[in-house]
C-alpha cells in the first residue's frame, strides 16, 4: 500500500481512505465494494492543471474517461476545471448527461460508427481526433449536410515504444491505431484532412501507451511530434495550433512500481512542457496549445475495492486461496495484463503477514484471480479485504460475467460517503431480456 494522508491505518487498526474507516463503509454499504477517495482526485486534478498552467501556459488537461467514468466523475473534474476525452457514444452520453462543458471534449477512437460522429458534431465537440481517412470523409460528409466547420487533431504514431505490458502500448509501428509517421500515411492523411472544407484541423495527437514511469519516453515523443511539425511546415507550409500528447503516467500498484507524489507528476508535467518548450523555440515552430491526457493517474491511486472473504482453501505446501465475493467481474485485469495488486486485510491492519495467499474470484474460470502470493496475517471467513489502487480500468471494465452484479462506486470525502454508482439488482440483469 501506497500510504498517504487520505489512505492510513487509523487507532482501531483499520484501513481509513479519505477520513472514513472502510470497516464502517463495508458495514454500511456492503461489499464488494469500490471506493473512491475523492480528495486525491482533486488534488491530482489541481496538481496537473496548477503545473500546465504554470509551466506553459495555454493548454488543457482533459481526463482520459476510460480510466473510470460515470456523471460523479465530470462534476468532480468539471469543478477543478479539466476537460475530458471520450471514446464512444456511451461515454460523450454521460459526459453531456452531466452538463459538462462540450467545448472541452475530445472524441477519441479508431471506428467511431456514422451515428456516434454525428452525435458529437450536432452536440458540437470540442474536437474530433481522427483516426483513418474514411472517418475524415464522414465528418466532411456530416458536417456539409449541417453546414458546419469542426476542429479536428490526426492521430500518429511517433513510433515510441514506452515499456509496458504489449496490450496497452500504443504507438508502435504495427498498432492499430493512428497514422505513422515513419511510413508517410500520417502525412497523407494530414493532406486530405486539409483539403476538406469543413474540416479544421487544428492538430496533431498521439498517446505513447499506458502504465509509463521513464520520462524520457515522453520526451522522445514530444521531440519526434515537434520535428514533424517542423517538416510540414518547411515541406507545405502547414501550421498547427494544438498538440495533443495523450495520457499514460504510471501508478503504483505493488512491488517495484515507484511510488509517485503529487509533486513528483508535477516533475511529469514540468519536463514535457520544459522539452516542448526547448523544441518549439530550437525547431522554430509555432507554440501549441498544450492538451495532456490522463487518465489512470488521477483516479487509479484514488480507489480500493473492498471484499468480503468467503472461503479459505489450503492446498498443502502449494497454494492458499482466499476466495472473495468479487473477481474478474469488477476487476479483469490480472486476467486481462497479469496485472499486479497490493492487498491488506482492511479491519486487522497491525496485526501481523504470516501466510501468502492468492485471492481467488467467484467466476467460474481458474484465471479468475485478483492477485498471487500476497503476504496476510491468516485470513478468516468473514475478513475484509482490500485490494488497493483499483481506481481507473476496474469499474469502467467491469462486466456481468456469470450475472454477478457490478458492485456500487461510492466517492469519500472528509469522511462522508455518498453513492457515485448505485448498486446494480437482478431486475437490472434481465431488463433487456426479451
Ligand atoms: N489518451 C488516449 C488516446 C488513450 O488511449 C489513453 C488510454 C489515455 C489517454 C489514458 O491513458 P492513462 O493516463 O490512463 O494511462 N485498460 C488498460 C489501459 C488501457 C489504456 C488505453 N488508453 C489497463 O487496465 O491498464
Amino acid at each position: 500500500m501506497n500510504q498517504r494522508q487520505t489512505l492510513k491505518i487509523n487507532n482501531k487498526g483499520h484501513l481509513e481512505i479519505a477520513g472514513a474507516d472502510t470497516v464502517d463503509l463495508a458495514a454500511e454499504f456492503g461489499t464488494p465494494l469500490y471506493v473512491m477517495d475523492k480528495s486525491y482526485i482533486k488534488n491530482m486534478c489541481n496538481v496537473f492543471v496548477k503545473t500546465l498552467a504554470a509551466e506553459y501556459g495555454e493548454g488543457l488537461i482533459s481526463y482520459a474517461s476510460k480510466a473510470f467514468c460515470c456523471k460523479e466523475i465530470y462534476r468532480t473534474i468539471d469543478s477543478c476545471g479539466l476537460g475530458a476525452d471520450v471514446v464512444s457514444g456511451g461515454e460523450l452520453y454521460t459526459a453531456l448527461c452531466s452538463n459538462f462543458p462540450v467545448e472541452k471534449l475530445t472524441f477519441h477512437g479508431n471506428n467511431k460508427s456514422y451515428d456516434e460522429l454525428l452525435y458529437a458534431i450536432k452536440n458540437n465537440v470540442g474536437y474530433i481526433v481522427i483516426d483513418s481517412e474514411g472517418e475524415a470523409e464522414d465528418i466532411e460528409e456530416i458536417c456539409a449536410e449541417i453546414n458546419k466547420k469542426q476542429n479536428v487533431l490526426i492521430r500518429v504514431n511517433p513510433g515510441v515504444e514506452a515499456h509496458t505490458h504489449h496490450y496497452i502500448q500504443t504507438s508502435k509501428v504495427d498498432s492499430k491505431f493512428g497514422f505513422s509517421i515513419s511510413d508517410g500515411s500520417a502525412e497523407s492523411a494530414i493532406l486530405l484532412t486539409a483539403s476538406k472544407p469543413h474540416l479544421n484541423l487544428v492538430g496533431l495527437h498521439c498517446h505513447i501507451g499506458s502504465q509509463i514511469f521513464e520520462k524520457k519516453s515522453f520526451c522522445i515523443a514530444v521531440d519526434k511530434m515537434t520535428d514533424f511539425y517542423k517538416h510540414l511546415l518547411d515541406k507545405f507550409g502547414i501550421s498547427f495550433s494544438v498538440l495533443n500528447l495523450g495520457g499514460g503516467f504510471g501508478i503504483y500498484y505493488a512491488g517495484d512500481d515507484a511510488k509517485i507524489s503529487s509533486d513528483g507528476y508535477a516533475d511529469y508535467i514540468k519536463e514535457i512542457c520544459g522539452e516542448l518548450k526547448r523544441c518549439v523555440a530550437e525547431k522554430g515552430i509555432q507554440k501549441p496549445y498544450l492538451i495532456l491526457e490522463p487518465g489512470r493517474s488521477i483516479v487509479g491511486e484514488a480507489g480500493i475495492t473492498l471484499y468480503t472473504v468467503g472461503r479459505v482453501k489450503e492446498i498443502r505446501n502449494i497454494k492458499n486461496y482466499l476466495a472473495v465475493n468479487g473477481g474478474m467481474f469488477d476487476n479483469p485485469r490480472f486476467a486481462l495484463y497479469q496485472a499486479k495488486y497490493s492487498v491488506a486485510a482492511a479491519g486487522r491492519m497491525n496485526d501481523k503477514s504470516e501466510k501468502l495467499y492468492t485471492i481467488a474470484g467467484k467466476c467460474c474460470e481458474s484465471g479468475d484471480l485478483i492477485a498471487e502470493d500476497c503476504p496476510l496475517p491468516e485470513m478468516r471467513k468473514g475478513d475484509l479485504l482490500a485490494v488497493f489502487s483499483t481506481g481507473a480500468y476496474n469499474y469502467s471494465m467491469a462486466s456481468n460475467y456469470n450475472r454477478n452484479l457490478i458492485p456500487p462506486v461510492i466517492m469519500v470525502e472528509n469522511g462522508k460517503a455518498k453513492y457515485a454508482v448505485k448498486p446494480q439488482s437482478y431486475v437490472d440483469l434481465i431488463r433487456n431480456d426479451v
